[in-house]
Parts: structure tokens; sequence; C-alpha cells
């Protein structure tokens, strides 16, 4: 068995923080669906499982923006059940892939680059906004987090709802995790994504994530290497966040309780605006 090492990155371009969070979606686009072993059920069971948060929180939903999207998982699972979904990202190729999978599936979703720190670009206001699977944990400081809360904020109509999915931090922070299961995907081509978290310290919350990607050819098997950074963020900090940037009714969900597989948070925009609010 061969083994060609397809893409390195140079250790000093990881560890000097060169390579920004857009540049590390833009290269892992196209092998993205490898963090599950079946990417196409996910996008069905996260639909799902959003759509039942929606419908009990917000019967009558219908304006969703998706503003760390990626390649479309949350996206295309919500258009799918019949909601007018708009997607933004900070990687432009993730953007391309969701263009390109809704095309696929005849879905008409706009899919626009944001940063998500200042939706002002996007237009309108949704009934939901959603930000799934650890988007905000790449925010390495409190003032970022606390920026994306209000952000989100000013994107939804006076009730909307506002769902964030993240790791499982108050866990982690404690264990401190070097890896985890390696995901097999049967393919074909049958690829193995292996990640392995380099804590800064052992009482920092920041910690590079090193991505594996193994995929078999015909010669034998493709090593691709992704590297990036996150902030262990647990949920009291996050629900302090909301709550300080103006969310009421700020609750966490068990993924388990709710069909996710990371847990959920909720959060409703107030009716009235506070006072002193911009
Ligand atoms: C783990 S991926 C999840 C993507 C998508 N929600 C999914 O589950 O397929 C995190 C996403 O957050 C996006 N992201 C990170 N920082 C961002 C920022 N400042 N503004 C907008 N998107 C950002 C990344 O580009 C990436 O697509």
């Amino acid at each position: 068995m061969r083994v060609q090492i397809r893409r390195t990155w140079p250790l000093s371009r990881v560890y000097s923080f060169g390579v920004s969070v857009g540049d590390f979606y833009d290269e892992l686009a196209q092998d993205y669906h490898v963090v599950y072993d079946d990417w196409y059920a996910a996008i069905e069971r996260q639909g799902a499982a959003l759509d039942r948060l929606i419908r009990n929180r917000l019967a009558n939903a219908h304006d969703v923006l998706d503003c760390s999207c990626g390649i479309g998982t949350q996206s295309l699972g919500l258009a799918s059940l019949g909601y007018r979904v708009e997607g933004t990202d900070i990687s432009e190729r993730s953007l391309e892939r969701a263009r390109t999978e809704a095309v696929r599936r005849a879905l008409e979703i706009s899919f626009a680059r944001c940063d998500f720190r200042d939706l002002g670009p996007v237009e309108g206001t949704f009934d939901v906004v959603i930000s799934c699977d650890n988007a905000i944990p790449h925010l390495l400081t409190e003032d970022d987090v606390a920026r994306v809360f209000r952000a989100m904020r000013t994107k939804l109509r006076p009730g909307g709802l506002l769902i964030i999915t993240v790791r499982d931090y108050d866990k982690a922070l404690v264990e401190r995790p070097v890896t985890t299961t390696p995901q097999i995907n049967s393919g074909p081509p049958r690829q193995v994504l292996v990640r392995l978290h380099d804590w800064d310290a052992p009482d920092s919350p920041i910690y590079t994530i090193h991505l594996l990607v193994l995929t078999e050819g015909p010669t034998g098997w493709n090593v691709s290497h992704y590297s990036t950074r996150y902030r262990a963020i647990g949920r009291e900090a996050l629900k302090l966040a909301a709550e300080h940037a103006g969310f009421t009714r700020v609750r966490w969900n068990e993924g388990n309780d709710v069909g996710f597989h990371q847990p959920v948070m909720t959060a409703l925009r107030e009716v009235n605006k506070p006072r002193n609010d911009p």
C-alpha cells in the first residue's frame, strides 16, 4: 500500500495563525462531507430536528438566515422542508459547493459571502437565524462573540428565534480530549477522518485542530491535512453573551433530547426594544 501526502500545511502557517478560518474552509470545502459518515442523511436528520425546534417555538416561521451555512448542511435540509432560506458564510468555496448542492436538489436558496460578525450587508430580517455545528467557537475573543450575537439579533424580527449549536465544551473543557473516534465514510471512495486537538496549555480554552482526511485512490491512500483554531466556550458563557446582546428566554437543549448531534441553544429576540438600544 502506498501513502501519498496530497497536501500539507507548512507548520509555520498553522502556528503563526496565518491560515484564516475562511482559507481553512475554502481548502476543506470539497472534503467537508467527511465529517459525517453519511452527509446526505445528516442533511435530512438535521433539517427535521431544526424544523421540530422551530415549530415548537415559532409555529408560523418561514424565513431563515443560516449565517454560517458552510456547504449547506442545515440550509439544504430546511429548504427541502419548505422554508425560505438564505445562507451566508465567510468561505467562498463552501458557498460554491452549497450552491451546486442546492441546484442538484432543485432548491432555491440564495447564498452570499458575509462575515457573521457584521450581517449588515444581508438585506431584510428573518423569523429565524441559525448558526450550527460549531461556527461561533472559531471566534477567539469575547469581543467577537459579543459582536456575532449583536449582529444576529439585528437580522431577527421582533419575537424571532435564534438557534445555535456547538460542541459540548462544558465536557471538553474538563476532559481535554486530544482526539475523537475516527469517522469512516463508506464512499466510494472510502474516506477516513482523524481529528487531533492540540490545546495551547492545560488550562487554555484555545486549541488547534488538525483534520487528517484519508481518501482511498486507485494506487493507495491520499492524506489531506487541514488545520485551524478554536476557542472552547461553555454553555453559560454563550447564554450570557446572548442575554447581553438582548436575547431572552435563552435555553439549552441536550442534543439527544432534540435529535441533534450537539447541544442546541435557542433564544428569542425580545418583542420590545430595550431602552438605550441604538
Ligand atoms: C463547522 S462549519 C459548519 C458549516 C455548516 N453550518 C454545516 O454544518 O455544514 C463552520 C462554518 O462557520 C463558518 N464561519 C467561521 N467563521 C465565520 C465568520 N466569521 N463569518 C461567517 N462564517 C464563518 C465557516 O466558514 C464554516 O463554514
